[in-house]
């Protein structure tokens, strides 16, 4: 009987446990900021809200902000919602990007996977999304969002895998950049960390107007600090390249019929810039499409 009553107790607590994880998965894209970022630059100008669940990153004339990953990554589903300065912002980009580690003596050549907001004065506000792979990038796109960004939070997300990197805009792939080094394409390999940040973007970001500094502090959110990917801290790189990571599943390898209609939609009607049609010569991907 003791003996019965002890084995029940264990499948309590194995159910208990069980239950426990559920709730644990379910909510882990709660995290908080700290799990897995820090501050790297502008601390007086982070705010954490939400017992860390939001971070305001805030840009006056003496500073701007920004925080990145703890640990590095080679593949993965990078997302953040974010909400972006909601005023007359020219010059003022808020980012939220994948970089490697830029080394001292290797010039710009590094790679980088980004989402750049370009603040701006009433107009439909820009998206501008850029690839460095190990190179000084120069692959700008530039898209018209279909909503106001200042308003709520969306979804930016990134998916990396070694056949394709995709731009998400709350789940609507609007930029495709494929793995195509076999035919002599660079594509981002090295290990990054995450980053976000709010930095002045004059001239190039407002076209050469100037930042308007009577609005200031200009003030972006940040929520969604969970990271679905693969870091590299304690194993090796190729481990990232596993089929048993959802994000290198061989569904994530191409877009699917669905996605690829709003993708053909989207680039129909929001694409507004794309440097292969301005610098094409310069970059081998604009060839082979
Ligand atoms: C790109 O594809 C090639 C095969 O065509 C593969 O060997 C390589 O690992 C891929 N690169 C990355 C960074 O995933």
């Amino acid at each position: 009987m003791v003996h019965l009553h002890k084995q029940q107790n264990f499948c309590y607590a194995l159910l208990l446990f069980v239950a426990l994880a559920i709730v644990y998965a379910r909510k882990s894209d709660e995290v908080s900021f700290q799990q897995n970022y820090k501050v790297v630059w502008g601390n007086h100008h982070v705010f954490f809200l939400q017992h860390g669940r939001e971070v305001q990153l805030s840009i006056d004339k003496t500073s701007g902000a920004g925080f990145r990953s703890k640990l590095e990554y080679a593949s993965g589903f990078f997302h953040m919602r974010i909400k972006i300065p909601n005023k007359d912002s020219r010059g003022v980009v808020t980012a939220f990007y994948l970089t490697s580690t830029v080394y001292e003596g290797m010039g710009e050549k590094h790679d980088e996977i980004d989402f750049e907001f370009l603040g701006n004065n009433g107009e439909p506000h820009m998206l501008q999304t850029n690839i460095f792979a190990n190179d000084e990038g120069g692959r700008e796109q530039r898209h018209s969002l279909w909503f106001d960004p200042t308003i709520d939070f969306h979804t930016y997300g990134l998916l990396w895998n070694q056949h394709q990197i995709v731009f998400y805009v709350d789940e609507i792939p609007i930029r495709v950049f494929k793995n195509n080094s076999e035919v002599g394409v660079s594509f981002p390999l090295q290990e990054m960390h995450v980053t976000a940040s709010i930095w002045n973007g004059e001239p190039w970001a407002s076209n050469g107007k100037r930042i308007d500094w009577n609005q200031a502090p200009f003030t972006a959110h940040f929520e969604g600090f969970n990271i679905h990917a693969c870091q590299t801290q304690n194993h090796y790189k190729f481990l990232c390249y596993s089929p048993y990571l959802w994000w290198n599943d061989h569904k994530h390898w191409q877009l699917n019929p669905h996605q690829q209609k709003a993708y053909q939609y989207v680039t129909k009607k929001h694409l507004v810039y794309d440097y292969c049609s301005d610098r094409g010569q310069l970059h081998k991907e604009c060839q082979i499409n």
